[in-house]
C-alpha cells in the first residue's frame, strides 16, 4: 500500500493571467487530499473517491478525472493492463472550484503512486506528474496549482511560455496573514471558462492588452506590500484584481456578491479566486477575530461553505 497528499490552494492574485505568462500568487492551505493505492490481481485501475464536496462536483468532473489519472499513470511508468491498483482518494480538503482540488489530488497520487512502486520521485519529478494530471481537466494549465499543491507556502510563479519549466520562488513573511475563502457551491469548467477568455483575448488583443498590462503592475505591487505587510494596500489590490477578471468576464452574480458580502463586513480586500464564474472567493482580513466576523457574514449571505485559514509563515 502507498499513500501520498496534495494540498488545496487559493490564488491570491492572477488567475486567468497567469496562463498567458503574467505572475501570479498563490497560497497552499493546510486542508489536503490523501491518496492510498493498493496493487490487486485484476488488470486496470479502480477507483473509490471518498472526498468531501461541493454537491455536484465529483459528478461534473469524473470524465476529466478518468483521463487525468491515465495521465499521471502514464507519467509514472505504470502499466496496469496485467496486473492493477485500486486508488482510494479522501482527506479533509472540499473539491470545489477555486481550491486546488484537481491538482491536489494529482499530486496525492503521485506521490501515493512513488510511495508503493519506489520511484525514486523527488519534488520536482512528482510536481511535472502532477502537470501531466492536470492536463485531463483543462488542456493548458499554467502549473500554479500542481506548484503550489506540491510544495505549499506562498508562492511567486511565472509560467516558462516557451514551455521550459517556470520560474517559481516561495516568499516567506514575517507573520500569518488571515484569510477567508468562501464557497459560491456551483461547479465551474477551467476548461471552458480558460477556454472563453482565450477566445475573447484573440477576438480582441488591444482590449485584452489594456487589461494585462494594468494587471502585470498591479501584481509586482501586491508582491511588495505582502512582503512588508502592508494588509491595508493588499487589500486595495485585491478588490482592483477583482475588477479585472470581471472585465475578463470570469465572474458571476454569486461571486459577485459574496465579495460585496465580505467588504461590508469589514475584508481589507476581496476577490474570486481561480478559475471564476462559480467556486470560491477570498477575503483578506486583518486579525483572526475579524476573519471570523467576515466568514459569519458570508455564512449568512449565503456562502455555500466557509474556510477560515492563513497564508505566508
Ligand atoms: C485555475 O485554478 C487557475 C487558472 O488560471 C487556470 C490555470 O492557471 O491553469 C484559471
Amino acid at each position: 500500500m502507498g499513500t501520498g497528499t496534495g494540498k488545496g490552494k487559493t490564488i491570491l492574485f492572477g488567475e486567468h493571467f497567469v496562463v498567458y505568462g503574467y505572475p501570479a500568487l498563490a497560497a497552499g492551505i493546510a486542508a489536503e487530499t490523501v491518496a492510498v493505492v493498493t496493487r490487486k490481481e485484476e488488470p486496470g485501475w479502480t477507483l473509490d473517491d471518498q472526498r468531501p464536496e461541493m454537491p455536484g462536483y465529483k459528478k461534473e468532473k469524473a470524465e476529466e478525472q478518468r483521463i487525468s489519472i491515465e495521465n499521471v499513470l502514464r507519467f509514472c511508468g505504470i502499466d496496469v493492463s496485467k496486473q492493477g491498483i485500486h486508488i482510494e482518494f479522501g482527506g479533509n480538503l472540499v473539491c470545489a472550484s477555486g481550491i486546488g482540488a484537481s491538482a491536489a489530488s494529482c499530486v496525492a497520487l503521485a506521490r501515493a503512486l512513488n510511495d508503493e512502486f519506489g520511484l525514486g520521485f523527488d519534488d520536482e519529478k512528482i510536481n511535472e506528474a502532477a502537470y501531466e494530471g492536470e492536463k485531463g481537466y483543462h488542456g493548458t494549465p499554467s502549473g500554479i496549482d500542481n506548484t503550489a499543491s506540491t510544495f505549499g507556502g506562498l508562492v511567486w510563479y511565472v509560467r516558462n511560455l516557451e514551455g521550459g519549466p517556470p520560474t517559481f520562488e516561495r516568499i516567506k513573511l514575517s507573520r500569518g496573514v488571515d484569510l477567508v475563502i468562501a464557497a459560491t457551491g456551483l461547479t465551474a469548467s477551467t476548461r471552458e471558462v480558460v477556454g472563453d477568455v482565450r477566445r475573447k483575448k484573440e477576438s480582441n488583443p488591444e482590449w485584452f492588452k489594456e487589461i494585462v498590462t494594468e494587471y502585470d503592475g498591479l501584481v509586482r505591487s501586491a508582491r511588495e506590500a505582502l512582503i512588508a505587510l502592508d494588509l491595508k494596500k493588499v487589500g486595495e489590490l485585491m478588490n482592483r484584481n477583482h475588477e479585472l477578471l470581471q472585465e475578463l468576464t470570469v465572474s458571476c452574480e454569486e461571486l459577485d456578491n459574496l465579495v460585496g458580502i465580505a467588504r461590508e463586513n469589514g475584508a481589507l480586500g476581496a476577490k474570486l479566486t481561480g478559475t471564476g464564474r462559480g467556486g470560491n472567493m477570498i477575503a483578506l482580513a486583518e486579525s483572526p477575530q475579524a476573519a471570523q466576523d467576515i466568514g459569519e457574514a458570508l455564512k449568512r449571505g449565503g456562502a455555500a461553505a466557509v474556510w477560515i485559514t492563513s497564508f505566508g509563515l
